[in-house]
């Protein structure tokens, strides 16, 4: 393999956590990797909902810190949750500075919506479901006047060098296909989003496939809450990949459940009927789909022809499918939407490993718990990313230097195959699901081994079945349902509060050998 050195930062990933990390370490030199033009292709930029922040009384950052706990079903961690809630407002603050346009009324005062689970309307929007779009809007716009961050635009990473507990280097490949080239980098931020398109409905862009937490747990990172990914409940079921979201703000302006009947099948669920915790709402949903009932979302006395001028996305999207929400629901299917599971990190960002920090959905911080409450996501990266900022600037001490980096022409390259892709899709919808069975699990830990035999010289494959394997082991271990990990067989939790899963890729792999040596 070719090699370079570079003195900047590494930051793997070009969505929200990414950019405002590259920010907030600027001046020092950074090297941002992005495999589509940047502000495209990530999961922040689909973000429809906002951000949750306490901005005004009668909420309080505890009163938020309190719903985050509740929605995480007894396994989120106080002290994160405390103190992510207590800096949210700041972070609204700062980016209405670089120009982000949260709505505000007249007197200057933020317009909050009230999505699931949360006590307040405390969700800082940009007019309906354009607050992730808009936000990378403004954050692009600025990193565009920041000369000491350069992106190198069409490359991904497909693995990082790790030697002696530390990580010493990434390996980029451009992203259309090619040979990757060694990089040793004297710090690596992992901010490459989450996992959802390892499932066959999803709500991600389509290049979010859990290679990010792959790659860090190929080199030994240690891993967390692994088994937890949460399923929206309104992905739009109109035969897209990746499906469109209806956000959840439709529910909290009052839009409503029904099935082909008419039924309004949320009635006796739960007290909040539609504004329930999210995976309460998607088992739901899932149920109805298993039934044949087409559940869909009922818009139209709740907003009627409002939700063209106030939710442009969601129109857009039903515009295509030929869907008119005005006079129709919109048909819904619950899909793999946010991984509260991936690279375990303290309160710095810091990986297990030396020399690699982690921030946004790649991360595993203890705020989400077993059910990440509606737009903490978005949160959680701006808190976590600028953490890590000034932890790398800590750790790294004066700046030096650092010219351009200029990678040699790539030689011949593999991609994933197509076909292998939407086999591991398959099976992870199938076996690790929204519903999850004993003999399920095992035989997508199967399949997912066999996928990863039948093309064993691509490393982004192998990176996404790391993720694969990780999510099936884990939740094969965790004897109980808690939040979006339900199991028929222990369809209880063990008790109010729980422990947070950790496991390495060897102990994953272990338990996925067993399971090859002793066929069902
Ligand atoms: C939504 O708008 O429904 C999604 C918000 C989120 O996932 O945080």
């Amino acid at each position: 393999m070719q090699q370079v050195s570079t003195g900047r930062v590494v930051i793997l990933g070009a969505g929200l956590a990414a950019l405002y990390a590259a920010l907030a370490l600027a001046p020092r030199p950074v090297l941002l990797v992005s495999p589509d033009p940047v502000g495209q292709g990530a999961s922040s930029a689909w973000a429809q909902g906002g951000v949750a922040a306490a901005m005004a009384q009668p909420d309080s950052p505890e009163a938020h810190a309190a719903d985050t706990l509740r929605a995480g079903a007894g396994i989120v961690d106080p002290q994160v949750a405390r103190s992510v809630t207590q800096e949210a407002r700041d972070h609204i603050l700062a980016l209405t500075e670089i120009g982000a346009p949260f709505d505000r009324d007249s007197a200057g005062a933020y317009l909050l919506s009230r999505e699931a689970a949360h006590g307040f309307a405390r969700v800082v929007r940009v007019r309906g479901d354009q607050a992730g779009a808009e936000i990378m809007r403004a954050l692009v716009a600025q990193l565009r006047l920041t000369p000491s961050v350069q992106v190198l635009e069409g490359y991904a990473a497909t693995g990082l060098r790790a030697e002696a507990g530390r990580v010493t280097g990434v390996e980029v490949a451009p992203a259309a296909g090619g040979a990757p080239v060694l990089l040793s980098a004297p710090a690596c931020l992992l901010a490459a989003g989450g996992s959802g398109g390892l499932y066959a409905l999803t709500t991600n862009p389509a290049r979010i496939r859990g290679e990010g937490a792959g790659m860090a747990a190929r080199v030994g990172a240690m891993m967390a809450d692994m088994e937890f990914v949460q399923f929206h409940p309104t992905a739009m079921d109109i035969g897209l990949d990746p499906a469109p979201l209806a956000t959840e703000a439709l529910r909290g302006e009052g839009a409503v459940l029904i099935n082909r009947l008419g039924q309004r099948f949320m009635r006796g669920e739960h007290p909040d009927m539609e504004l329930a915790p999210r995976d309460v709402v998607a088992r739901a949903v899932y149920a109805q789909s298993q039934a044949g009932l087409r559940p869909m979302l009922d818009t139209r006395e709740a907003l009627g022809p409002r939700l063209t001028a106030e939710f442009p996305a969601v129109a857009e999207a039903c515009a295509k499918a030929g869907i008119d929400p005005v006079t129709d629901p919109i048909p819904v299917a619950a899909a793999a939407h946010y991984h509260m599971g991936g690279v375990a990190t303290d309160a710095a960002g810091r990986s297990s490993l030396a020399g690699l920090w982690a921030c946004g959905e790649v991360a595993s911080t203890g705020l989400h718990g077993a059910n990440r409450l509606a737009s903490n996501g978005l949160l959680e990266a701006l808190v976590y990313a600028r953490r890590c900022a000034a932890d790398i600037a800590a750790e790294l001490g004066g700046i030096a230097e650092a010219p351009a980096l200029t990678l040699p022409a790539a030689a011949p390259g593999t991609l994933p195959d197509p076909q292998l892709v939407t086999r591991l899709r398959r099976a992870m919808t199938a076996g690790v699901g929204v519903v999850r069975t004993e003999a399920g699990m095992q035989a997508a830990l199967r399949e997912i081994a066999a996928v990863e035999a039948a093309q064993p010289g691509s490393p982004a494959l192998r990176n996404m079945t790391a993720t694969a394997t990780l999510i099936a082991a884990a939740a094969l271990t965790r004897r109980e349902s808690r939040g979006a990990h339900f199991r028929t067989d222990t369809p209880h939790s063990t008790g109010e509060t729980g422990q947070r899963s950790r496991m390495t890729l060897d102990a994953a792999l272990a338990l996925r050998d067993t399971l090859q040596k002793d066929p069902a």
